[in-house]
């Protein structure tokens, strides 16, 4: 069986690669000829994924899956959300964006978090979605190196240090987007590869 997932990042096509069952061959967006820009105009996370989903199986016909993740600040009404990669404009800044968020927050006493991933799956006319949470708080200041995005300045519940300060493979094992991941090849070990 053949899927495509709907990115051209590398990383993560990687990691959700090794997490795939055998039997299954995953497309990237460039082993399908899809080198456009795939809209991402909803107003949630979920509509973003579904979007994805949609128009790769609409205009290139394949089964596929794609996903969407943002952060989700509970004293902010949950921004920025939807909006995540681009909080702080267009420009797509993670520095700008880690500044807002720390601005915005200077006099909350509530820093409470979650990162939030949906993967939407469709294969032939059914669609499914797979949810991945991973709660914590923001911290005061910048820690860490690793990972990108808003990694140094959230810290997940019950550890000690950002997700900028772990290796990859302890965050891939408690984050949102690994829950996420973890959801989708157990339903397709499960329910499409053993039908
Ligand atoms: P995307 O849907 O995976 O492209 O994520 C949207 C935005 O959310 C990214 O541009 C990042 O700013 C942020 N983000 C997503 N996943 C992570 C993560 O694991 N750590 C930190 N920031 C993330």
């Amino acid at each position: 069986m053949r899927l495509v997932f709907a990115t051209n990042n590398a990383n993560k096509l990687r990691e959700v690669q090794s997490l795939i069952p055998n039997g299954i061959k995953l497309l990237s967006l460039s082993d399908i000829g899809c080198f456009e820009d795939i809209p991402e105009t909803q107003e949630t996370i979920e509509g973003n994924a579904q979007q994805k989903a949609n128009y790769i199986k609409s205009h290139y016909g394949y089964d596929c899956f794609a996903d969407d993740t943002g952060l989700e600040v509970i004293s902010l009404n949950n921004q920025p959300g939807v909006l995540s990669a681009r909080y702080a404009g267009i420009h797509r800044n993670s520095e700008d964006n880690m500044q807002l968020l720390l601005n915005n927050l200077k006099d909350q006493t509530n820093r409470n978090a979650q990162f939030k991933t949906v993967i939407a799956l469709n294969i032939d006319q059914y669609q499914y979605q797979f949810t991945g949470i991973c709660q914590g708080t923001i911290t005061l200041k910048k820690n860490g190196n690793y990972g990108f995005g808003y990694d140094p300045i959230f810290k997940p519940l019950n550890f000690n240090k950002t997700f900028a300060e772990m290796d990859l493979n302890l965050k891939n094992s408690i984050g949102h987007r690994g829950k996420a991941i973890k959801a989708l090849v157990s339903f397709l070990n499960t329910s499409i590869l053993n039908k």
